[in-house]
């Protein structure tokens, strides 16, 4: 299901959004009327987004680059606002995951996580800032649990995304009187996706995933995609500086069987 919201002569922007979660925020704007950008590493996840965004009847554009260059992110945006003009709507979702113990993992694997997701989305954030439209933007990062609930073999995603809603927190408070809104979503576990893949590779862990959430399923990328619209409307122009879990309750209630079940798949536990 799907909330209907007009973001028509609106121009969205989402950062890793070639596949996934963000990719279907994507499309979620697309379908209701956005001009659309995404950009992630790979040229080709780029086209194939860009033409299911234009066979979804939205004006649709996209650059590849990696969150860990700024300067290329910085170019990537400028291309973006030449051709769409100022953001309205920001979404921040590129990330890397791997379960992997602190023992196990070298200084070069944690810090490629702090530098994709962490760093990445400062990048994103600081070179999308002069094209933002300044009143009545709203920048959405994309967190995880990980960012508040304690997982084993995720201390690396765990101290990045923690980061990413302190930045979050800390620019709703620096940018909120230009009238830009800064939030976070949290996904909870949704289904079909890489993270998941990865982090519940057997049938064995993804049931007890799915049992571990008190809504008794996973989600999937439009649910994240509606809230994502919802905090991008006009609904949510009061909101600011919140980090909202989407996620059937289940960091609330739930996350133990996974937050202790994963160091059995990291690769040099
Ligand atoms: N366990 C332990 N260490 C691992 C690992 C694993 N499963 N996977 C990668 N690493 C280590 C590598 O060995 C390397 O460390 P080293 O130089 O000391 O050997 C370091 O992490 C970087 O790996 P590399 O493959 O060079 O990084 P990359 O920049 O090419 O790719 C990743 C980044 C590793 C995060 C890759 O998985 C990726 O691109 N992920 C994007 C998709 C994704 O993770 N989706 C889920 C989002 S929730
Ligand atoms: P995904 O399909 O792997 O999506 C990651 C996206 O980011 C891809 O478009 C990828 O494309 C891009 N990307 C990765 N590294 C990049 C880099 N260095 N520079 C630029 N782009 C990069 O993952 P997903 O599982 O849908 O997760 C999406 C987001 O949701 C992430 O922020 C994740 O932390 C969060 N999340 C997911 C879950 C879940 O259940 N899946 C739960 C909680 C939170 P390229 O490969 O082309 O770069």
């Amino acid at each position: 299901m799907t909330m209907t919201m007009d973001f028509s002569n609106q121009t969205v922007v989402v950062i890793g959004g070639t596949s996934g979660i963000n990719r279907g925020i994507a499309e979620l704007f697309a379908e209701q009327g956005a001009r659309v950008a995404v950009a992630s590493r790979s040229q080709d996840k780029v086209d194939d987004t860009v033409a299911k965004l234009e066979s979804l009847g939205a004006q649709a554009m996209g650059f590849s680059a990696d969150v860990r260059q700024p300067e290329a992110i910085a170019n990537g945006l400028a291309s973006v606002h030449k051709a769409f003009g100022d953001f309205d709507v920001l979404v921040s979702g590129a990330a890397g995951n791997f379960p992997a113990t602190a023992k196990g993992m070298s200084t070069n694997a944690f810090k490629t996580v702090i530098e994709i997701d962490l760093l990445g989305t400062f990048h994103v954030m600081k070179g999308a800032y002069p094209f933002l439209k300044k009143p009545g933007s709203s920048i959405i990062n994309i967190s995880a649990p990980q960012a508040f609930l304690a997982m084993q073999a995720q201390s690396h995603v765990c101290a990045a995304k923690a980061g990413v809603d302190m930045i979050t927190r800390t620019l709703a408070l620096e940018w909120g009187p230009e009238g830009i809104r800064v939030n976070s979503v949290v996904p909870g576990p949704i289904d079909g996706t890489e993270g998941m893949a990865r982090l519940a590779p057997s049938e064995e862990m993804r049931q007890s995933a799915v049992n571990s959430v008190p809504l008794q399923r996973m989600g999937w990328p439009v649910d994240v995609a509606n809230v994502c619209a919802f905090l991008a409307s006009p609904l949510a122009s009061y909101v600011n500086g919140v980090i909202l879990p989407v996620d059937g309750g289940w960091a609330t209630a739930g996350a133990g069987s996974m937050a202790m079940g994963m160091e059995a798949f990291a690769r040099h536990s």
